[in-house]
């Protein structure tokens, strides 16, 4: 495991350095640092409250959503570049993502 460090604005707009390993959950660290409403479905693709923005250049390191992680986005008018941090497993190449918030619990 190596660490990562992410950008992450919450739901009032403020920026946070979040310091995250790889192989964790992009879900699980928005929960443990920025927002315990987080997760609260514990990644079972069926809340939509860990669906982030990402900035385009980190979208494109990632795979594309598939199966239901798609139907629901797709449920949750979500943008190209939106995902849910649920489906996300931070990588090497997470290092640097800035991801925004968007569904307040
Ligand atoms: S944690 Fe509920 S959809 Fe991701």
């Amino acid at each position: 495991m190596s660490e990562v460090k992410l950008t992450i604005i919450d739901h009032e707009g403020a920026s946070h350095q979040v310091h995250a390993e790889t192989g964790e959950v992009l879900m699980h660290v928005l929960r443990d640092n920025i927002d315990l409403n987080v997760g609260i479905c514990g990644g079972e693709i069926s809340c939509g409250t860990c669906l982030v923005r990402l900035a385009p250049e980190w979208a494109e390191r990632i795979d594309a959503a598939g199966g239901d992680e798609a139907e629901m986005l797709e449920a949750l008018a979500a943008e190209n570049n939106d995902r849910l941090g649920c489906q996300i497993i931070l990588g090497e190449s997470a290092d640097g993502m800035r991801a925004t918030l968007l569904n307040e619990e």
